[in-house]
């Protein structure tokens, strides 16, 4: 998402107010990134050579002894630049500047405002996590103003906040105060977060967010005392593993279109989720409650609206809990809803129906497929990011200091063989590897092996380079997963960003093959993938500014059948702009790619905070697979397509499709409104639950019109599936919502049509569907 802002911003206005046991887990005394040797570099810019990316506060100034100011120790950590310019006015571009801001285990005492812009880390110990203190005479709106103010929220990217607590106890409970502003994009990640405020302060709020936005997840935060833990205003949210103590209202939907709320824990509440004024389509699953007195408040839903439209499925209440659900004054649900049904109010497509029934609110059975779900608590797994802090040192290589193996990371030197070597090397001796912050270019395929666990700095780059990814016909994968399909055992990765050096119609990201014994013993948190538009590649300028000349890659991730993965928070994005140029307004890239991921797994795969956009074919394509959980999916198509382009789907790859790829044989020659890139296929496949899809689309055509009515015909294509469980599907200016296959023919099942009435609606074309079952 860029575009926009004037026109979402009239909608979504301001906001009122390591899972796993380590390989030789030994003494650990201290946090081991906090001691390990900090060589990252910013390899794109001029005299990136001598970049400082990792920065303790206490070496600028700070003291953290809970007395002292440190808001301007904290401020310098963060904005200084190098002799060319300070961090906080975009002289870097959004790539060029990356920077962790690490903070000792103690109590850093603020007076006013820490501000965060592009490509920062706010991170402390895990094992002891920093608390930020607001002073009693703290002055302004936010603790912690969370993205860089010279970036709109729709370009909120690369910004990072974990393990840290966030205080506003000392601050009088009659202020106005929110701890942290969040009005990010995708790109980001908020983990591992304490808001403690005071109980009772009506006034107080954990985290504000203003739209319009883009963000995919926050997860694994708690929030203790104020009046609300968050305050939502923004397009789509995966909300997971959140606690509320003792908050008022632990998150108000200000204006939200399509949301998953999973792993919610409410204790002491007046209100868990206030869904009561504009709301759009929102999952609450896998949650609890105790002596709180709402769960879900809800407006009301008249029949000819989407407004409100809900799902609850596994939420778990004792006793103390007057209603799980409150429609304006009347008590609607009380009690649980357990594993095996679900609460649904809105559009709902029944098993085998192309019509949709309104449904006030009841409950229907469902299923979840066994492999999906722990067994005991019939949830589904929602693995916290792993930090390795119960990982010694000695336990991990920096890949940069491996005398035998050298590795550069400038963005220039071919390390493909010496990271191959250490990979296998680290493998056989159950270590760790730590790439800090750089490039590293692959010029051929690298294999993970198994018995791996990879971590990166403030998104780390592994990029594709070179002839061997060049050729259309014959894709070709960089970073492969298990030496081969069906491989069994442990790969992890976190903080990486896997992307393009050139034009490279033949490049496939990443191949996953192998599965775990467990839910996330193959997992991947925090890594996003990314097509072009940004220094470092060459899929910008002027080979890039049509997508004639710049076919620049094949797949961003691809699935095989026997691999199983957990992943969390990952964006891949074929780019619709330059994140680092400083040129026109527009700054236009127009790459490409064919397809965002190709999903062919059967054996337990994880997907939460998904975004996947600009893909020629298809965002995402789940082809025979099974057992496959979606949490949120967030979508849009390339800018490019749509009324007037003559690069039509399946155009460019129409010589090199592959088997599972969409013909769009079902659309007219030549028309470009059919002919656009599918949001999520699912063909063939079995035992999928999926709780948010957000699909969006505003402008389209070689150059990107505003579209006054739909910008493509179809969002979703769905063929012979068996256990299908859709649940929250939204779209913005697509006519039909699911196209069905049958054969040859293609029938539009659920249209915008018969969807209306959502809370941008008049604005935008948006439908939404509550539920759909196959
Ligand atoms: C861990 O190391 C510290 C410092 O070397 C030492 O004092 C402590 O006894 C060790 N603890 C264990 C459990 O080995
Ligand atoms: C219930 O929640 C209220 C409001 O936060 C709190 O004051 C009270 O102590 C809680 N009761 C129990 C038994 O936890
Ligand atoms: C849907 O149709 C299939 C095939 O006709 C049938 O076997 C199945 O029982 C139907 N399901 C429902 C829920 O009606
Ligand atoms: C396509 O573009 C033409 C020319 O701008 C316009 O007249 C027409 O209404 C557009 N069609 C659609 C479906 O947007």
């Amino acid at each position: 998402m860029r575009l926009l802002f004037s026109l979402l911003a009239l909608t979504f206005g301001a906001a009122n107010a390591g899972p796993l046991a380590a390989p030789q887990a030994v003494n650990a005394t201290g946090y081991w990134y906090e001691n390990i040797q900090h060589n990252g570099i910013s390899a794109a810019i001029p005299n990136g050579k001598n970049w400082v990316v990792f920065r303790n506060v206490k070496d600028y100034g700070a003291k953290g002894d809970g007395t002292t100011d440190d808001t301007a120790a904290i401020q310098r950590a963060i904005s200084t630049g190098d002799s060319t310019g300070t961090r906080d006015t975009a002289h870097f571009g959004s790539t060029g500047q990356p920077a962790v801001v690490y903070f000792p285990a103690g109590t850093y005492l603020v007076s006013s405002t820490i501000n965060n812009p592009v490509g920062t880390v706010l991170t402390g110990d895990p094992t002891n996590r920093a608390t930020i203190k607001a002073a009693a005479s703290f002055t302004g709106a936010n603790v912690v103003f969370g993205h860089d103010k010279t970036f709109t929220g729709l370009n909120g990217f690369f910004h990072s906040i974990r393990n840290l607590v966030l205080d506003s106890t000392a601050v009088p409970a009659s202020r106005t105060i929110a701890l942290l502003e969040w009005s990010v994009s995708q790109n980001n990640l908020l983990s591992n977060v304490l808001f403690n405020m005071p109980v009772g302060a009506a006034t107080h709020t954990g985290i504000t967010t203003q739209g319009p936005n883009s963000p995919l997840i926050i997860n694994d935060l708690e929030f203790r005392g104020g009046g609300f833990g968050i305050q939502l205003a923004t397009t789509q949210y995966h909300l997971k593993n959140l606690v509320f103590k003792n908050v008022q209202t632990g998150v108000r939907l200000v204006s939200v279109l399509q949301a998953t709320a999973q792993g919610m824990r409410f204790e002491g509440c007046s209100v868990g989720i206030d869904a009561s004024t504009a709301s759009g389509m929102l999952s609450l699953i896998d949650s609890s409650a105790t002596n709180t007195s709402v769960v879900v408040s809800a407006a009301e839903m008249t029949a000819s609206s989407v407004k409100g439209s809900l799902v609850l499925e596994n939420v778990n209440v004792d006793s103390t809990v007057a209603a799980t659900i409150k429609i304006g004054t009347t008590t609607t649900l009380t009690g649980s809803v357990k594993p095996g049904t679900a609460w649904i109010r809105g559009n709902t497509y029944a098993a085998n129906s192309t019509t949709a029934a309104h449904a006030s609110g009841q409950l229907v059975p469902v299923s979840r497929p066994a492999t999906l779900v722990d067994p005991t608590t019939g949830s589904y797994p929602a693995l916290p990011p792993p930090t390795y802090a119960d990982v010694a040192l000695s336990s991990f290589i920096n890949v940069k200091t491996v005398a035998a193996h050298p590795v550069a990371g400038d963005g220039v030197t071919d390390d493909t063989a010496a990271i191959q070597a250490i990979l296998n090397d680290a493998a056989a001796a159950g270590k760790l590897v730590f790439f800090p912050h750089g490039i590293y270019i692959l010029t051929d395929t690298v294999v993970v092996p198994t018995g791996s666990r990879l971590v990166g700095e403030a998104w780390t780059q592994l990029s594709a380079s070179g002839a061997k990814f060049a050729d259309a016909k014959k894709p070709r994968v960089m970073l492969q997963i298990g030496a081969k399909r069906g491989d069994k055992g442990v790969v992890q990765m976190s903080d990486f960003i896997l992307t393009v050096a050139d034009v490279l119609p033949g490049a496939v990201l990443m191949q996953v093959n192998a599965a775990g014994e467990k839910p996330g013993d193959v997992g991947f948190w925090n890594c996003h993938f990314r097509v072009g538009g940004a220094i470092g590649s060459k899929v910008r300028g002027e080979q890039c500014a049509k997508p004639e000349t710049c076919v620049a890659a094949r797949l961003t991730l691809h699935l095989t059948d026997k691999s199983s993965s957990y992943w969390e928070n990952v964006w891949s994005w074929t780019a619709d702009h330059d994140l680092d140029s400083t040129g026109t307004a527009e700054n236009g890239v127009y790459p490409a790619a064919a397809g965002g991921f190709l999903i062919e797994s059967k054996k337990g795969t994880w997907l939460l905070g998904m975004g996947v956009e600009h893909n020629v074919l298809y965002q995402v394509n789940i082809h025979k697979a099974e057992n496959i959980f979606i949490g949120l999916q967030q979508g849009e198509a390339p800018y490019w397509q749509g009324n007037g382009t003559t690069l039509q789907a399946p155009a460019p790859w129409t010589q090199t499709l592959l088997n599972s790829d969409p013909d769009f044989a079902w659309c007219g020659a030549d028309d470009a409104m059919c002919r656009a890139g599918l949001y999520q296929i699912i063909t063939k496949s079995k035992n999928l639950n999926i709780y948010s899809s957000g699909f969006w689309n505003f402008v389209a055509g070689p150059s990107r019109t505003f579209c006054a009515d739909d910008c493509q015909d179809n969002a979703a294509l769905y063929e012979s599936n068996e256990k299908l469980f859709v649940y929250g599907l939204t779209t913005i200016n697509n006519k039909n919502m699911i196209l069905e296959l049958k054969g040859k023919t293609a029938t539009p099942v659920a249209t915008r049509a018969a969807n209306t009435g959502g809370i941008i609606d008049g604005l935008f074309r948006s439908a939404t569907v509550a539920a759909f079952f196959r």
